[in-house]
C-alpha cells in the first residue's frame, strides 16, 4: 500500500508539472472523492492496527504535498497567462503615430474642378454629354460633312460607320442646343478620343472642356472678355490673352487664344519656348450653320463657344514635361500636387 501511495505522489506531482497540465482534472483525478487517494485510502480497513496510522499518515502528507503543488502550479499559470497579457497589450504612447495615407485628387481632377468653379461663377451650368457619340453630333452638326478635310485631323476609333468615340467635347454644344432655345451659357468637361500614338503630348485618350454662350446680341467682345477673365483667374491676375486667326469649320471668325506666358511674364523663356505666348484653346462665334441645324435662328440669336484640353492647362501649370505621367497613376508623382 506505502508503494501505491508513493506512485500515486510522483505520477501527480509529474503530471501536475507538465506543460499546459489541466490542474482541476488532476486535482479530481488524485484527490477528488472518487479519486486515486481517496480509493487506497478506502482500503485502509483492511490493514493492521500497527499499519494503519503510519500509512494514514504517509497518506495525508501525500495529499498535502500534492496539493501544495496543485497550488504552486495554479499560482505559477495564473502569473504566466497575467505577463502574457501584459506583455501583448503593451501600450507604448512615445511611439509616435502611424500615418494614415490620406488620398487626394488627381491633377487633372483638380484641374477639372477648378474650370467648373470659375464658369459656375460666372453663371454657367455644367452639361454632361456621351462618350460614345453619333458621327452626326461629333461632326455633321458641327458643319464637318461625311467628307471634310477636318476629320483628317480629329481621326478617332469606330463602333460602325456612324458610331464612333467623341474626338471632341463639342458635340455636347449641338446636343445642348437642340434641346434649350436660348439664353445657353454651359460649360461641358469630360474625356476625348483619338487615334493618336502615346508621346509626351498626345494620347489617345484626353480631357477637353466645352464652353457655350447663344442668345441675342452676344459679340465676339462677349468672348474675349469671358476669356480673359478665365485666365487671368486660372494663371494669374496679370495674364493678358491674344486672338490669332484660325478655323474651325463650326465657327466664323475662328481664333486660337494664347495667353502671355505666366512662368516670365512675356518676355520668353523655356516653358513658352522664347515665345513669351502660350496657345491654351480654341475659340469663335458659332456658326450659322449650325445654329440653324440644331433649331435656333441665327437672324436672332448669336453665340461663342470655346474648347479647351484641360491636361495642356495641367501641364502647363505643374511644369509636367510628360503627359504620361497623367496616366501612370504612380502615387509618387501625384502626391506633389
Ligand atoms: N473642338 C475644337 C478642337 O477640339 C476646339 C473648339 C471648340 C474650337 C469650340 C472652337 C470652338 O480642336
Amino acid at each position: 500500500m506505502k508503494d501505491t501511495l508513493l506512485k500515486i505522489k510522483t505520477e501527480a506531482i509529474a503530471a501536475l508539472a507538465e506543460d499546459g497540465a489541466d490542474i482541476e482534472a488532476l486535482r479530481i483525478k488524485y484527490l477528488g472523492k472518487k479519486g486515486e487517494l481517496t480509493a487506497v485510502l478506502r482500503g485502509m480497513g483492511k490493514l493492521s492496527a500497527e499499519e494503519r496510522p503510519v500509512i494514514g499518515q504517509l497518506a495525508n502528507d501525500i495529499r498535502a504535498e500534492i496539493e501544495a503543488e496543485i497550488e504552486k502550479q495554479s499560482a505559477a499559470m495564473k502569473s504566466a497567462a497575467l505577463d502574457a497579457r501584459l506583455k501583448a497589450e503593451k501600450l507604448d504612447v512615445t511611439i509616435p503615430g502611424t500615418k494614415v495615407p490620406v488620398g487626394k485628387p488627381h491633377p487633372l481632377a483638380m484641374v477639372q474642378r477648378q474650370l467648373e468653379e470659375i464658369f459656375l461663377g460666372m453663371g454657367y451650368s455644367i452639361a454632361e454629354g456621351p462618350e460614345v457619340e453619333y458621327d452626326y453630333y461629333n461632326f455633321q452638326a458641327l458643319n464637318i460633312p461625311p467628307d471634310h478635310p477636318a476629320r483628317d485631323t480629329q481621326d478617332t476609333f469606330y463602333i460602325t460607320e456612324n458610331i464612333l468615340l467623341r474626338s471632341q467635347t463639342s458635340p455636347v454644344q449641338a446636343r445642348v442646343m437642340e434641346k434649350q432655345q436660348p439664353p445657353i451659357k454651359i460649360i461641358s468637361p469630360g474625356r476625348v478620343y483619338r487615334s493618336d500614338a502615346v508621346d509626351a503630348t498626345h494620347s489617345p485618350l484626353f480631357h477637353q472642356c466645352e464652353g457655350l454662350v447663344v442668345d441675342k446680341g452676344i459679340t465676339m467682345g462677349d468672348l474675349k472678355g469671358t476669356l480673359e477673365m478665365f485666365a487671368q483667374t486660372m494663371f494669374g491676375a496679370d495674364t493678358r490673352i491674344r486672338f490669332r486667326p484660325h478655323h474651325f469649320p463650326f465657327t466664323e471668325p475662328s481664333a486660337e487664344v494664347d495667353v502671355s506666358c505666366f512662368a516670365c511674364g512675356g518676355k520668353g523663356c523655356r516653358l513658352c519656348k522664347g515665345e513669351g505666348w502660350i496657345e491654351i484653346l480654341g475659340a469663335g462665334m458659332v456658326h450659322p450653320n449650325v445654329l440653324r441645324m440644331c433649331g435656333i435662328d441665327p437672324e436672332v440669336y448669336s453665340g461663342f463657344a470655346f474648347g479647351l484640353g484641360i491636361e495642356r492647362i495641367v501641364m502647363l501649370k505643374y511644369h509636367i514635361d510628360d503627359m504620361r505621367h497623367l496616366y501612370e497613376n504612380d502615387v509618387r508623382f501625384l502626391h506633389q500636387f
